[in-house]
């Protein structure tokens, strides 16, 4: 049986992920395949507890360092209950943040470096997406979109920090060229979808 697809999406918050994930769904579902949806930190019962403590704006004292062990350890979770069993099975997944995540706000927002990677690479093992989207925003404009909305302890940091992820997430595009694509969010949803259906055809057409 053939492994399925991983498919990640990455960007700042509000750049549009829920809204893309939702769309490719139903277009990887109208052709057949089976897909499942999943979501960073969560996506399990363990998970989604750790994602709590993670989010709670109570938990203001939290260090950086608890934070990027909280997100590698709910990933883990989700990784071996989750998202190796499923791709295994021959279907695929679609995960609304992954890996990149914790390098863009925890080793560059935070400024915690190559410790990210090395913690998340034990958390993950050889589990890496086959594509990663990446919607690049503004992250003035992110938040804008996400204004009326709850905001969590990461969103509620500050502008300086969400520019920084920003600049991260660019750096990693420049670094994984290969896997990473990014797209211009600042567009209609329509005019996104369609670049990454085209991104999608073309992962499926290089590995049939
Ligand atoms: P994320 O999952 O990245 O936080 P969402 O998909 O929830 O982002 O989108 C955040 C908000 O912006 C939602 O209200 C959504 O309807 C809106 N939105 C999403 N994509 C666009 C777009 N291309 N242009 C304008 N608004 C958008
Ligand atoms: P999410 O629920 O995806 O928020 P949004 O829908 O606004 O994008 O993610 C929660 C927050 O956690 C988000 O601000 C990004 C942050 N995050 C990290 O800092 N590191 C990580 O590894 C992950 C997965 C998320």
């Amino acid at each position: 049986m053939n492994r399925g697809f991983f498919i990640t999406f990455e960007g700042g918050d509000g750049s549009g992920k829920s809204t893309q994930i939702q769309k490719l769904k139903e277009y990887l579902q109208s052709k057949g395949m089976d897909v499942i949806l999943t979501r960073e930190p969560g996506g399990t019962a363990i998970s989604e507890k750790i994602r709590e403590i993670i989010l709670d704006p109570d938990n203001a004292e939290m260090s950086d360092q608890t934070e990027m062990m909280l997100y590698a350890a709910a990933r883990a979770q989700l990784v071996n209950e989750v998202i190796e069993p499923v791709l295994n099975s021959g279907k695929s997944v679609i995960c609304d943040r992954f890996v990149d995540s914790s390098m863009a706000y925890q080793a560059y927002g935070r400024g915690l470096g190559d410790m990210v990677w090395e913690v998340n690479q034990k958390a993950i093992g050889n589990c890496m997406p086959d594509l990663t989207i990446l919607l690049k925003l503004d992250p003035d404009q992110g938040k804008n979109r996400i204004s009326n909305r709850q905001q969590d302890r990461i969103e509620q940091a500050s502008s300086d920090f969400h520019r920084k992820v920003y600049e991260g997430y660019l750096a990693l595009e420049q670094r994984f060229p290969q896997r990473i694509k990014g797209i211009d969010a600042s567009r209609d949803i329509e005019d996104i979808f369609k670049e990454i259906k085209d991104m999608v055809d073309d992962l499926m057409s290089r590995t049939v």
